[in-house]
């Protein structure tokens, strides 16, 4: 049984963006709590990885009420119930998604919607709080003040403790925090973004916006759905392994075997063969210690595979080596990036260069 110092760094705790609420800097995903999507695990397996987790001093669960269709939400509750450990645990779930495809107020960030999605979140996870409170995705036409005020009450109410924005672009994420300071609502904490050495798109808008605002960023999908354990090879795939399974998939959060990112894992493999870890723990690693980041999604399906990603905050990544994973993982920089170069802005601040801030 792992205790509080099994794992280095696990129980250094981190403050949530420009809020009073800590957490683990691995939080718990568990979007393969359930075997319903084909690629998740059974309950016992669960039990053994939020006990291994819990144990080991980690102290934040990553749900949301679509999940395996409400399984995930339901193992939680049932677990942590079952345990007495629901005050010890950062339980963090999402509204957005449609519970009713005939009924067009089932999903989307209406206001309609999120009262009745809290109350499904609240009984299925056995609870009377969620602590963080996610919408899961933009729907393109809820106006941002009303998803924001009826957050704001629903932390009034005492329902929520705290908000966050999940895969939003980056002008809707600065609109709903400005609103909320401007009204006095209650602000957004943190930001859920997929990223990983293979997509580090956010770097450009979302990052330096979760900086200057006061929202700090939990990474999801940071070893591009496995592809970063260095087990998918160019022309073969495990058979025991989500992008076997989801290869006829739609959802592009799957196609990430290509050769670019067959390029990135080569030099994560040679990371991390130098340094004696594995790829995950390398890969992990990585971005747990980019700016803006406060805790990092981990999925496993397996115990052995929670075992190797929480031994990912053990080391320091050499600079030397940090400096290879980042270039060749580089994202492009499109208009209007290159007017923030050194050329442009050398001819902005002149002979002064530019100026930083204490
Ligand atoms: N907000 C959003 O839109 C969003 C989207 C996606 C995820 N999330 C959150 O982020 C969490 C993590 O995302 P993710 O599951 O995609 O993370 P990930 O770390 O990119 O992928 C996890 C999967 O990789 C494989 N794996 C993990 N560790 C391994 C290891 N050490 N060795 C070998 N294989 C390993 C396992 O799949 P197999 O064994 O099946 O290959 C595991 O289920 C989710 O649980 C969820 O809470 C949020």
């Amino acid at each position: 049984m792992p205790d509080h110092s099994t794992y280095p760094g696990l129980t250094s705790y981190r403050l949530l963006g420009r809020s009073g609420l800590r957490v683990s800097p691995l939080c718990l995903g568990t979007m393969t709590f359930g075997t319903e999507w084909g690629w998740g695990a059974d309950e016992q397996t669960n039990r053994d990885i939020m006990d291994h987790y819990l144990d080991a001093g980690g102290n934040f669960f990553d749900t949301a009420d679509r999940y395996t269709g409400g399984t995930s939400e339901e193992m939680i509750g049932r677990y942590l119930a079952e345990r007495g450990k629901r005050h010890e645990v950062v339980v963090a779930t999402k509204f957005t998604f449609s519970h009713n495809p005939a009924d067009p107020n089932s999903g989307g960030n209406g206001r309609k919607h999120i009262m009745d999605a809290v109350e499904g979140s609240l009984r299925r996870l056995q609870t009377d709080y969620i602590d963080l409170y996610w919408l899961h995705c933009w729907d393109l036409v809820t106006p941002v003040e009303e998803v924001m005020q009826t957050l704001d009450r629903l932390v009034t109410a005492g329902k929520i403790r705290y908000i966050g924005l999940s895969d939003t672009p980056a002008w809707y994420l600065s609109r709903a925090q400005t609103l909320a300071e401007w009204h006095g609502w209650a602000k957004v904490a943190a930001l859920q973004l997929e990223y990983s050495l293979v997509e580090r798109n956010i770097e450009l808008e979302h990052v330096p916006a979760a900086l200057e605002l006061g929202m700090g960023i939990t990474p999801w999908s940071p070893l591009a759905s496995g592809l970063l354990t260095g087990k998918y090879s160019r022309t073969e795939k495990p058979e025991d392994s989500r992008l076997k399974v989801t290869e006829e998939s739609p959802n592009p959060v799957f196609h990430k075997l290509i050769d670019r990112n067959f390029d990135i894992t080569d030099v994560v493999l040679a990371v991390a063969k130098e340094l004696g870890h594995s790829p995950a723990q390398v890969a992990l690693n990585w971005v747990t210690n980019r700016p803006g980041i406060t805790s990092t999604i981990i999925g496993a399906r397996k115990l052995s595979q929670l075992e190797d990603n929480l031994g990912a905050l053990s080391f320091s990544l050499p600079i030397e080596m940090e400096a290879k994973l980042n270039a060749v993982s580089e994202p492009a920089r499109p208009f209007p990036w290159m007017f923030f170069t050194p050329p442009i802005q050398g001819a902005i601040h002149g002979d002064h260069g530019v100026p930083s801030r204490p």
